[in-house]
């Protein structure tokens, strides 16, 4: 079987799905997973940016590196191209799933899902404090555990 390839969505592509992007690659190369990975936004409006430069910054601290990523929107392709689509928030699931054919819906997850917090969305960081990069990062990690052993099954 071909490797699975994972896509993180979240709304601009710059803050939640682009350190979902950073911390899965880091930790499923550290489990030694061979596994797709990439993220996009469900709206284009940071097209072509680096990454949010706190986003960066919290990220980096904790070893992750975003080398390489810049922002972009999901194209029709993605719903072909990926077996796991995971979203950040409620209203990313949403937007991806009235964008979706039919046949590729139940490829579309809350990332979260795959966590054992009772948090089920990862809340957007872009209009708070450093806390909430944090907070996010926690969420993330936890959630990356999870998907690494869902994917080894
Ligand atoms: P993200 O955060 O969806 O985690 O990348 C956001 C980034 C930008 C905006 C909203 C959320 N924005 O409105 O520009």
């Amino acid at each position: 079987m071909s490797k699975p390839k994972v896509l993180f969505v979240c709304l601009g592509n710059i803050c939640r799905s682009p350190t979902a992007e950073a911390v899965f690659r880091y930790k499923a190369n550290a489990a030694g997973l061979d596994v797709g990975i990439d993220s996009a936004g469900t709206g284009g409006w940071h097209e072509g940016e680096l990454p949010d430069a706190r986003a960066r910054e919290s990220g980096g601290r904790r070893g992750y590196s975003f080398a390489g990523q810049t922002a972009r929107a999901v194209i029709d392709e993605d719903f072909l191209e990926f077996d796991l689509i995971l979203a950040m928030d409620r209203r990313n699931y949403s937007d991806l799933i009235a964008k979706a054919p039919g046949t590729q819906v139940g490829k579309i997850r809350l990332f979260l899902d795959f966590g054992s917090s009772e948090e089920k969305e990862v809340p957007d960081p872009y209009y708070g404090g450093p806390d909430g990069f944090e907070h996010v990062l926690d969420l993330i990690e936890e959630a990356s555990d999870g998907l690494i052993t869902h994917l080894q099954q």
